[in-house]
C-alpha cells in the first residue's frame, strides 16, 4: 500500500506530466509564440540570478548603489571593481539545455523569437536567430564623452592592465558597456520587441521574477501566458499555465513531449 508521501509524489508527477502535455499542445496550436527570459534561464549555466533567496546578486548588493548610471558616474573605479569580474564570468558561461531547447523550437517553426533581459549572450550562443536583448549585451562598450565604440575585449584588456576605469583611446573619456543600467532609458531592442509582440498568441516566460518594469508589463501583450519558473511571480494568477521547476528540465521534458507526437 503506498504511503501518503509516495501517493502525493506520484500525484505530483502525473500533474507535472499533464502540464507538460498541455504546454506542448498550446505550442503546437499557437500561430505566434515568443519566449521572454530572465536570469533564471542562465543559473544552470553557472550565472547567479538577482533575486533568488540567498544566491541572488541583489540579495547581497543594492543594485542602485552598484549597477546604476549614478553609481558609474559617481565612482567609476568602484563600479568597475564591483561589476566587471562578474560580467567577465558571464562571457565564459556556456548555454544550457533550456537555451538550446528554445533555439530548436525556433528552427522547428514553433517560436518566433526570444526576448531576453539577460546580457550574457547565451541565446545567440545556443543558436537562436531572433533575439531581442532588451537590457543590452556585453559585446561592445562606448565612450561617455565622445561616443566612440570599442569591443568588450578592448575594455577588459585595459582593466587587466590596471587602467581602471577603462578610458577612450581618442578623448580619454570613461568607457561604459552597452548594457541597460538602472536609471538608463530602455534601448532600441525593447521598442522592437514590443512591436514584434503584436498579435502574440502565446508567451513563454522562463526564469524571470517579472518584477522589473517595463519588461514586466510585456505579458499584457499576449493572448495566452505560460510561466516556467522556480519561484512565484506577480503574474502567476493571471497565467494560463504555471510550471514551477528548473528551466533545463522543463524544456527537456517539453521537447520530449513534442517529439513523442
Ligand atoms: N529554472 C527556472 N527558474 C529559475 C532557475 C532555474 N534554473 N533559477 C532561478 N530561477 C528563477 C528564480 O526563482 C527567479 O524567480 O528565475 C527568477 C529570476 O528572477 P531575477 O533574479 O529577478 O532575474 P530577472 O527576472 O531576470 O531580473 C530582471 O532585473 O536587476 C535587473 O537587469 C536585471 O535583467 C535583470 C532584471
Ligand atoms: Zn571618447
Amino acid at each position: 500500500m503506498k504511503g501518503i508521501k509516495e501517493f502525493a509524489e506520484g500525484g505530483e508527477k502525473v500533474y507535472y506530466q499533464q502540464k507538460i502535455l498541455a504546454l506542448a499542445n498550446m505550442l503546437r496550436n499557437s500561430k505566434r509564440t515568443f519566449a521572454l527570459t530572465g536570469a533564471g534561464i542562465s543559473t544552470e549555466s553557472g550565472i547567479p540570478d538577482f533575486r533568488s533567496p540567498g544566491t541572488g546578486l541583489w540579495t547581497k548588493h543594492d543594485p542602485i548603489k552598484v549597477a546604476s548610471v549614478s553609481a558609474l558616474l559617481r565612482d567609476p573605479v568602484t563600479f568597475y571593481k564591483v561589476n566587471l569580474e562578474h560580467w567577465i564570468n558571464f562571457t565564459k558561461a556556456r548555454p544550457n539545455a533550456a537555451h538550446y531547447a528554445l533555439a530548436r523550437l525556433e528552427r522547428d517553426g514553433l517560436l518566433a523569437g526570444v526576448i531576453t533581459q539577460n546580457i550574457d549572450g547565451l541565446h545567440l550562443a545556443a543558436g537562436s536567430q531572433k533575439v531581442w536583448e532588451v537590457h543590452g549585451h556585453l559585446r561592445t562598450c562606448h565612450c561617455l564623452d565622445c561616443g566612440e565604440s570599442y569591443s568588450f575585449d578592448h575594455l577588459v584588456s585595459q582593466y587587466r592592465a590596471g587602467t581602471v576605469p577603462p578610458i577612450c583611446d581618442r578623448c580619454r573619456g570613461v568607457l561604459r558597456l552597452d548594457v541597460v543600467l538602472f536609471e538608463d532609458p530602455m534601448g532600441e531592442d525593447f521598442l522592437h520587441a514590443t512591436r514584434a509582440l503584436t498579435g502574440c498568441n502565446l508567451l513563454l516566460v522562463i526564469g524571470s521574477s517579472l518584477q522589473v518594469y517595463p519588461v514586466a508589463s510585456l505579458p499584457e501583450r499576449t493572448r495566452q501566458l505560460v510561466i516556467i519558473n522556480e519561484g512565484h511571480t506577480p503574474w502567476d494568477l493571471r497565467a494560463n499555465l504555471v510550471i514551477n521547476g528548473k528551466a533545463g528540465q522543463v524544456m527537456t521534458d517539453l521537447l520530449a513531449a513534442l517529439d513523442r507526437e
